[in-house]
Parts: C-alpha cells; sequence; structure tokens
C-alpha cells in the first residue's frame, strides 16, 4: 500500500528549496491530532450595502461578513516546515483513505458475526486509524502551498486562512458528517472553492463527483480555471441567484428554484455559511430541493447562527459582531441592524430542525459553535440531518 505521504508524480512546480525530497514512506506517520483553540475576531465589521450601478458584489461587505473564524492558522514558519518535510501533495494519494475504511468496515463486519475484530464506533465517530488519516490530511493541506489558492484579494468568502479553514471543514466533514472518500458532494453556495480544494485531497479520482455552486461568476470561473482542469471530478457552475449581498441583481429567485441535480444524485450535501445569508422561505426550498437530490441515506451538512435568546446575544461572551441581531417581526429570524440585513442572518433555535424535519430528513446532529461564547471546535452552529434509508410507511 502506498503511503499517503508518497507523492505519485503530478506536481505543478517544484521548488527550489527541496520541498521536493523523497516521501517518507511509513504507511501509517505519527501525528498527533491537534486541535487548536478556536480563535473569534475581536473588532466589529460594518457591513456596506452595495451600492447601486456598482459592481454586483461589494466584495469588502461581503469578505467582512462572510469570515468563519478559524482553527488557529498554523505560523508560516511551521507551515513551511512542515510541507518542506511532508514533500507536496497536489494530486493525492487518496487509496490509503479508502484501505482505511475498508479494513475498518471488514473489522465490524467481523465483529457482527461475532468474529472477533473489534467494533468501530457509531456514525460520524472515527475509528484510531481513521483519526490518524484524516489528522494527517487535514494537516497537510493547511500547510500545501502547491494546492491551488486564490490571490488574498479575490476571496470574498471571509478573510481567515482559506486552506486551515478548508481543512477544519474537511475535518467537520468526515468527523461531524460521516463523509467517505468514494461518496458524491454537492456544495451549494461554493464561493471560491474553499470546500473544494481540501476534498481533492480526500475523495478518491474516478469514484466520486463533486459539484459547487454558486451565484458569484468571479467565484465559479476561478475554480474551474484552477480547479477542474487538475481535478477533473470537480465541476462548478454559476446559477444567477438573486442576494442582496453577494449578487444584488440575480435573476433567479432561490426560494423556487430549481437545484441542477437529478433525483438521488450525490451522497453528501453541504452549504457552509450559506444559510447564514438566506430568508426562511430560500433555506426551506433548499432543504427540500437537497432532500431530493440526495440518496437514501445522504447526508445534509449545515452551518448556521441558532439564537437562544435575545440575552444570549447581549451577554458579554457573544460574539460582538452578532450581538446586533434583532428579530424580524412574524418570522423565525434575526437579521443585523443597519443597511445590510442579509450581512447575517439567524434563526431562532428549532426552526432549521422544524425545516429540515418537513423535507423529510432525520436531524442526526445538532452542535453550538464558539460565536455564543462556549467552547467548540467549530465557529458557526451546525446541523448534520439524513435522508432516511427507506422511505416511512
Ligand atoms: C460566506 S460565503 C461561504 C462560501 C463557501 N461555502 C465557503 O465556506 O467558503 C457565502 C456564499 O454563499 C453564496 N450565496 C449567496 N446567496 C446564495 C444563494 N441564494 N444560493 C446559494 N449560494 C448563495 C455566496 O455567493 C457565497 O459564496
Amino acid at each position: 500500500m502506498n503511503s499517503i505521504l508518497a507523492i505519485p508524480g503530478h506536481r505543478p512546480d517544484t521548488p527550489a528549496n527541496g520541498a521536493n525530497a523523497p516521501a517518507k514512506t511509513s504507511e501509517y506517520p505519527s501525528v498527533r491530532i491537534r486541535r487548536a483553540p478556536v480563535t473569534t475576531p475581536a473588532t466589529t465589521p460594518q457591513p456596506t450595502p452595495p451600492k447601486a450601478g456598482s459592481a454586483p458584489l461589494d466584495r469588502a461587505a461581503a469578505t467582512q461578513m462572510s469570515d468563519i473564524a478559524p482553527i488557529s492558522p498554523p505560523a508560516a514558519k511551521e507551515g513551511a516546515a512542515a510541507a518542506d518535510a511532508d514533500g507536496g501533495l497536489f494530486i493525492p494519494d487518496t487509496s490509503l483513505g479508502e484501505a482505511v475504511d475498508a479494513e475498518d468496515e471488514a473489522e465490524n463486519a467481523r465483529a457482527a458475526q461475532g468474529k472477533g475484530g473489534r467494533k468501530t464506533s457509531s456514525f460520524g465517530d472515527l475509528t484510531p486509524r481513521q483519526e490518524v488519516y484524516l489528522g494527517a490530511i487535514c494537516r497537510q493541506i493547511a500547510h500545501n502551498r502547491f494546492l491551488p489558492t486564490p490571490n488574498k484579494d479575490e476571496v470574498f468568502v471571509g478573510d481567515g486562512d482559506y486552506l486551515a479553514i478548508g481543512a477544519e471543514f474537511l475535518g467537520h466533514f468526515v468527523r461531524l458528517g460521516g463523509l467517505k472518500p468514494t461518496e458524491s458532494v454537492l456544495d451549494i453556495g461554493s464561493g471560491i472553492g474553499r470546500m473544494a480544494v481540501p476534498l481533492t485531497q480526500y475523495l478518491v479520482p474516478g469514484k466520486t463527483r463533486y459539484l459547487g455552486i454558486d451565484p458569484v461568476a468571479d467565484g465559479i470561473k476561478w475554480c474551474q480555471n484552477a480547479i477542474t482542469p487538475v481535478y477533473k471530478d470537480f465541476r462548478f457552475q454559476t446559477v444567477d441567484l438573486a442576494n442582496q449581498l453577494y449578487n444584488p441583481e440575480g435573476k433567479v429567485a432561490g426560494d423556487s428554484w430549481q437545484l441542477p441535480a437529478k433525483d438521488a444524485e450525490f451522497d453528501f450535501a453541504t452549504m457552509v455559511s450559506v444559510a447564514t445569508h438566506l430568508p426562511p422561505a430560500e433555506v426551506e426550498r433548499y432543504c427540500s430541493e437537497i432532500f431530493r437530490a440526495l440518496r437514501p441515506g445522504g447526508r445534509l451538512f449545515m452551518t448556521a447562527f441558532i439564537v437562544r435568546s435575545a440575552n444570549e446575544l447581549a451577554a458579554p461572551k457573544c460574539d460582538p459582531r452578532l450581538s446586533g441581531l434583532v428579530r424580524e417581526k412574524d418570522q423565525p429570524c434575526w437579521h443585523l441592524r443597519g443597511e445590510n440585513p442579509m450581512a447575517a442572518v439567524g434563526f431562532d433555535n428549532g426552526y432549521l430542525e422544524s425545516v429540515l424535519a418537513k423535507a423529510g430528513f432525520a436531524l442526526l446532529r445538532k452542535g453550538f459553535g464558539a460565536w455564543h461564547g462556549d467552547k467548540s471546535p467549530h465557529y458557526q452552529d451546525i446541523l448534520v440531518a439524513q435522508k432516511p434509508r427507506r422511505s416511512p410507511k
């Protein structure tokens, strides 16, 4: 079996500083799984509304208000050293991930038949072997300067560390959403590929598919030029969805559109930091469309701001950027006061669960994020819901 540190030979260029050194050959590198503390930004950004007659996307406003606090990004020196030590991983060797899953599944089967073996823990809980593999690739992604990354001034989805945030979310998709290396992924609101780039290192080429959809044409174009030519299973599509912050002149209404996907086409759907900019009617439409596009057993991974009470928003520990959320009259949602209410949208606690249930999903996980001021491995709240394997009688 190849090492995950082996480089299959396709790399865009060879740095002069020796990063192309021979790969290590150990099958399971001794990587300690580190969970860096979540950081919340101290400043309170002021959302700027899109100006009439200007470019459709007000990049500064979108960037300020899109931010998802990342896991602490590694210091540049540490990142460079790690990349030098481990070599590039531009085209991944994903066979180890598959093999780890296959071995664990075989072990489970033996245990189920009472023939020994250790039954691995339930859905979403990784075995120690899977944790080692996942920890290693997330660490490499965060440090890997061979991966396609947009220029800083092109990024409109938040100003944290592009690769570190992507790697963090790959970890959440796998740990919390149970994403397998051979599953197909539908990424709604794919932005400028922040979730897609790490997935190129996890999903097995030729055995999976990824489709990213977004209304911001520049972001999709970047992905089509930088990702698809190298990672053929990764496709990106612009849909001219209207959004007051991201695409104010969009022609497609999100509360009545149809996903460009066949029924039961995908295994896993993501909406990362997207429901945080949508009105309730659109979230409802997206959930029912995603339900249609997922195969039975498929999961939806969604992040959101879930508001438990007005008091918690006023508490000093709550992220000050969100303390200005006000409840919309007769609606289950909360908006930022000021000129751009879609810059951050929150929902009443329980509302998203009811939307998911109405669409047909079973809720698998709900985790509150660090924005509330409590310790959490993620900043926004996370919901994972599953399309039942069998339709109810
Ligand atoms: C905060 S960014 C997150 C992007 C990406 N998920 C990530 O985490 O890197 C929000 C994204 O949602 C997209 N978006 C805005 N309105 C949308 C809509 N109605 N449907 C789908 N995506 C939308 C924006 O263009 C933007 O790329």
